[in-house]
């Protein structure tokens, strides 16, 4: 089956597209705006701004069926075992589906354990929260530490920012990930060691940052507190190995499994979501995963072309392997989202940044793109120039609540202004004529225009999508998450690669194995290169 880039009139319509303004689209198809926008699941798509017209967004949805997207869909949300390099299903989807629903698609055991794991969470929530479960010292517990790193903690962090409104427990949550001892010490600033509640979330258990930060707060709770209790009063681990979290001191009792089909990049829907439901409640936790649900409702059974996952994946393959557009900037204006970028950077770059094909054969096209953002307007005070000026095209996913949810409306209204004007802005960009009559209009001299009008034109023509909510709901959260989760889905299956594995970690904590005994030993033979030995040796040498 060809690649889309390879269809004859595909190839006419990417020639069509990289000439055209954006523009033009809309004079081309009067009810342009109406017709590239679709609710679904609580959002609302725009993605009129995109470079690409109807006949050419068909021929890709044609392509896609082609491609047995439909039977892939299927097969995930069956249980295939389309994690083929590790041999495993993708079923994080599972998580967040009706009880009747795990038990047709798992077998009896265990969606059993599922529904246990599950129940275990609302009665650790509830008997915190109503002061039932105490510390070692039998006070109530009035803080959370979750110990954990990538997607055993990225999902937390966006959360607990997301839904800071909804924080319903009077219980703070803290989240410690780098192995940087000054993360550690900020946190012990702010913890007091008999009302602290440590959930250390590690799907092996073996991840070096994760537990040399588990064995500090352990070192330093067993310290601070002389009750020997303290481990199976005030730990609780989330892994699926049992054996190591044994071996650090914790309770069977106390360990929540994870399961080799929950991606740690898909798992917040998981155990790994305690700290999340221990901050907003087992309501509002079950609403973030209604939220998810009824995004994959919408992914499973909304045709191709009305199905939001997939358009924002065939457009997003069209810019990046069509367009040869490099990057994607997700720009949440929304103070609570500032997190998403970064989950979304491991989301979609660990799973799609790949260069080897299913069938074990070097691509002959891109995959992910380089994700970047971070919450607006501050992007306008940081990367926006360059993405107004300089000869990069970066597609970008707008994000924005029509409903704030703080008192300052006017500021919420600004907000909502700067978006939709900075999609404006990427589209229409300004000429140099456009400048000249500005500045001309202003009464400037031709020798002034013809001095700075060229450094004040702007480009234009960027892409965007920009995606509506009526306010940042634990639902609309649980859809928008989902919604990239599919979105990631349909490109990894579509540029034929393995989503759900991430080999590509693996060199590099092998490495810094190898660094670390070199810095006990230098006369040791790993082969580091001359600059890293110089490296390693100022920093042994350092004063
Ligand atoms: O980033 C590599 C990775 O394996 C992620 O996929 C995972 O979420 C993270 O490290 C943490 O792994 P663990 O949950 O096993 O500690």
């Amino acid at each position: 089956m060809q690649f889309f880039t390879e269809i004859s009139t595909v190839k006419a319509g990417i020639e069509q597209a990289k000439k055209r303004p954006i523009q033009s689209l809309f004079e081309e198809h009067e009810n342009r705006a109406e017709n590239f926008s679709l609710a679904a699941a609580g959002l609302f798509l725009d993605y009129s701004k995109q470079n690409i017209n109807e006949d050419e967004l068909n021929s890709l949805i044609a392509w896609a069926k082609e491609n047995n997207l439909v039977d892939k869909i299927k097969g995930m949300f069956a249980g295939d075992k389309i994690n083929h390099t590790e041999q495993r299903a993708v079923l994080h989807t599972i998580l967040r589906a009706p009880r009747e629903v795990k038990q047709q698609v798992l077998t009896e055991q265990l969606s059993e354990q599922v529904i246990t794991t599950e129940q275990h969470m609302v009665n650790i929530v509830d008997e915190v929260y109503q002061g039932k479960r105490l510390s070692s010292t039998g006070a109530k517990f009035t803080n959370v530490l979750a110990i954990g790193i990538g997607g055993s903690y990225y999902g937390i962090k966006v959360g607990l920012s997301a839904l800071h409104p909804y924080h319903s427990t009077g219980l703070h949550v803290h989240v410690l990930a780098n192995v940087d001892g000054a993360g550690v010490t900020e946190k012990l600033a702010k913890l007091n060691a008999a009302t602290t509640l440590v959930v250390v979330i590690s799907k092996t258990f073996t991840t070096q940052e994760t537990l040399l930060n588990a064995k500090a707060i352990k070192d330093w709770m067993l310290a601070e507190l002389s009750s020997s209790t303290a481990l199976e009063k005030q730990w609780i681990a989330v892994s699926s190995n049992v054996e190591k979290a044994q071996e650090f001191g914790l309770s069977p009792d106390n360990i929540l499994p994870m399961w080799d089909w929950v991606g740690g990049r898909f798992s917040l829907w998981s155990a790994v979501g305690l700290p999340l439901a221990l901050a907003i409640g087992n309501d509002n936790f079950t609403r973030l995963k209604q939220g998810a649900y009824t995004m994959d409702q919408h992914f499973k059974e909304a045709d191709f072309e009305r199905n939001m996952p997939i358009l924002m994946a065939l457009i997003g393959m069209w810019n990046r392997n069509g367009l040869d557009y490099q990057a994607l900037a997700v720009l949440p204006y929304d103070h609570a989202l500032r997190a998403l970028p970064g989950y979304l950077q491991q989301t979609d770059m660990e799973s799609n940044g790949k260069s080897v094909s299913n069938q074990g054969k070097k691509l002959p096209w891109l995959t992910a793109p380089i994700v970047f953002g971070q919450e607006g307007t501050n992007g306008q005070h940081a990367f926006m120039q360059l993405m107004h000026q300089s000869d990069e095209i970066i597609p970008t996913d707008f994000i924005v609540a029509l409903q704030g949810t703080s008192d300052f409306e006017e500021n919420h209204k600004v907000l909502v202004a700067n978006c939709f004007a900075q999609s404006e802005a990427l589209m229409q960009g300004k000429s140099l004529q456009q400048v000249e009559a500005e500045l001309k209009e202003q009464g400037e001299s031709d020798e002034e225009i013809r001095r700075v009008a060229c450094h004040k034109t702007m480009k234009g023509n960027t892409p965007s999508n920009t995606l509506l909510m009526q306010s940042l709901s634990p639902e609309a959260l649980g859809a928008i998450l989902a919604l990239y989760e599919h979105k990631i889905f349909v490109q990894g299956a579509l540029w034929q690669i393995n989503s759900y594995d991430q080999w590509g970690v693996e060199l590099g904590k092998h490495l810094s194995e190898q660094v670390l005994a070199l810095m006990a030993d230098s006369s040791l033979s790993h082969q580091m290169s001359p600059s890293s030995v110089n490296l390693i040796r100022a920093f042994v040498q350092k004063k």
